[in-house]
């Protein structure tokens, strides 16, 4: 078992609101993730923050008439409140050109530059790249769009860095009928000077390395990025002809007025809001190095799907090449979260370059609904293995039959029969049955299969569990029917009722990775505080303590209500 873990989620860009597709990929499998690991007691850290460079931040500034340092402010503290209404809790939530933040990452980044340029890794090339003619300015990847040349694809909408149906990476200057974002006209190609990172000196390196993740790693991953591998790893430009972002730190007069390309930088912003978090947290800067050098630590990277070729091969490229910090021990990537209403046809939803598209909107969730709720649907319906899609008449009735009729269920009927008939304290069990210890047990199995799921990133087989953990109690609740024997055997109706109260107490501590806000009502129902959600076998409630109030779990929501 690792010493402990370091856990990030993609930085999201700071040029548009949250939505669901987000969340569902990147955000909510790496909190729950860390939520259990936390209750299982090891020292975590889960480290998120925007995407504020490059160019995205840059087109959206120029289309709304205002500073990239602007909209990447607002969004960041949009999208910071979206996380915290979600209890999504990162330990920090930097920005990669924040105040607070940039002076670091600034630092940190120039810092991994200047390395892997010593270590001889970076080929200074003249090159030619598409130029807008009409405001005198190169074009770099995301201002161009144009039809994905990759004989099986040939979809238009490609950027110049990366196609957005097939997900490969792109050559600009091949793609079919290049377009400029910024003024839609024609593009010609002329002549600058960059800095490529020489991918295919690490073909070899990174192939060895993700070998080593077979039988670890989600096959669709591995088998994409061993894919790219075989197809051949093009050089990349490092850097970029832009304002806006971290200054080449090189002293080359053909370096001048141009900055680190943004997906350069990014990764790097998990390094630098570690270490920003130290220097929050009273620990000095270089205290990051026990996170990001140490053996004893695992890195797990949350994503989703359009991040795979990032992650898995050039960051870990990156990484190789400056030889300081450690490789990723996971790369948990989701699909595509597609959104389907009314029967009608699905759309995607989680396509980075037009968070427009979305049509449900976090802020405007948190306004009127239970976090829970969407946690827990966007957790059964985690598009794990494939991409999936949200049906908000299918969200009402998962909320509805499940949330509220089988797990609001069970926990609302034996806490209100103590209230009722046991002045809300926690009756004697001790004429427990066969039948109430094979509960107990089941739910102390429960924790060990959730908890296994969990560990394994199968989130959605951890949440089955907990449901059919739910449903074996409502079914014992009928089967031991304490409403009859209260009538007939007060000693086998306490006992039930004891060891409801017990099972319900298993539930909690189930449910706190998946739904934290359910979890601590239920707590504080059972009369209990936050450390009785340790991921362990709870004890058996001690007879005669006083309950809390009851109270309901879940909300049922209506039709009309989205
Ligand atoms: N901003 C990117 C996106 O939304 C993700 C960046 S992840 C990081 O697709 F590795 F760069 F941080
Ligand atoms: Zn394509």
């Amino acid at each position: 078992m690792p010493t402990r873990y370091l856990v990030t989620s993609g930085l999201p860009y700071s040029n548009g609101r949250l939505h669901v597709g987000h969340i569902a990929g990147a955000y909510l499998p790496a909190d729950t993730y860390v939520r259990y690991l936390r209750a299982a007691g090891r020292d975590v850290r889960f480290i998120c923050g925007s995407d504020d460079n490059g160019v995205a931040i840059e087109i959206s500034a120029r289309q709304q008439n205002k500073t990239p340092q602007e909209v990447s402010t607002h969004f960041n503290q949009r999208q910071k409140a979206d996380f915290a209404g979600l209890r999504i809790d990162f330990d920090v939530y930097g920005g990669t050109h924040q105040p607070g933040y940039w002076d670091i990452h600034r630092a940190l980044s120039q810092d991994f530059f200047k390395r892997i340029y010593e270590r001889g890794f970076f080929t200074k090339r003249r090159t030619r790249q598409l130029f807008d003619p009409q405001i005198n300015r190169f074009l770099p990847d995301r201002y161009v769009e144009g039809t994905c040349y990759h004989p099986d694809c040939r979809k238009p909408g490609a950027h110049g860095d990366q196609c957005s149906s097939c997900g490969r990476l792109i050559d600009a200057l091949l793609l079919i009928e290049p377009k400029s974002v910024i003024t839609g006209g024609p593009t010609e190609v002329r002549e600058t000077t960059h800095w490529y990172l020489r991918l295919n000196d690490f073909e070899q390196p990174l192939r060895d390395w993700l070998n080593t993740k077979q039988g670890i790693w989600r096959p669709s991953v591995l088998n994409f990025a061993l894919g790219q591998i075989k197809q051949g790893l093009p050089e990349r430009s490092m850097t970029r002809d832009i304002e806006w972002g971290i200054p080449v730190p090189l002293d080359d007069p053909d370096a001048a007025g141009k900055v680190l390309f943004v997906w350069f930088d990014a990764p790097i912003g998990y390094v630098s809001f570690t270490a920003a978090l130290c220097e929050q947290r009273g620990e000095r800067r270089e205290d990051y190095q026990k996170w990001w050098c140490d053996p004893d630590t695992s890195i797990v990277h949350f994503i989703g799907e359009d991040n795979t070729v990032f992650h898995t091969l050039i960051w870990p490229a990156m990484l190789m090449a400056e030889q300081q910090h450690k490789l990723p021990a996971h790369v948990v990537a989701n699909n595509y979260l597609n959104f389907k209403i009314g029967g009608g046809e699905e759309e995607k939803i989680s396509k980075s370059r037009t968070p427009q598209e979305s049509p449900v909107w976090i802020e405007e969730y948190l306004k009127r609904y239970d976090p829970d709720a969407l946690r827990y649907y966007l957790t059964a319906i985690a598009p794990e293995a494939a991409r999936t899609f949200f049906d908000p008449a299918h969200f009402i009735q998962r909320n509805n039959s499940e949330l509220c009729d089988v797990f609001g269920n069970f926990v609302n009927r034996p806490l209100t029969f103590v209230a009722r008939y046991f002045d809300n304290k926690v009756p004697d069990a001790s004429a427990a049955t066969d039948v109430d210890r094979a509960l107990v047990a089941r739910g102390a199995a429960a924790l060990e299969k959730v908890g296994a799921c969990i560990e394994g990133f199968r989130f959605k087989a951890g949440l089955e569990e907990l449901m059919s953990f739910a449903s074996a109690c409502n079914e014992y609740f009928q089967i031991r029917a304490p409403w009859s024997s209260r009538k007939t055997n007060m000693a086998d109706c306490a006992a039930s009722i004891g060891t409801s109260v017990h099972a319900v107490h298993h539930l909690a501590i189930l449910a706190a990775p998946f739904m934290p806000g359910a979890a601590e009502r239920i707590v504080a129902m059972l009369g209990l505080d936050a450390p009785a959600l340790r991921w362990q076998p709870p004890a058996p409630p001690a007879t005669g303590r006083a309950l809390g109030q009851a109270q309901i779990l879940f909300t049922k929501l209506e039709g009309e209500e989205l």
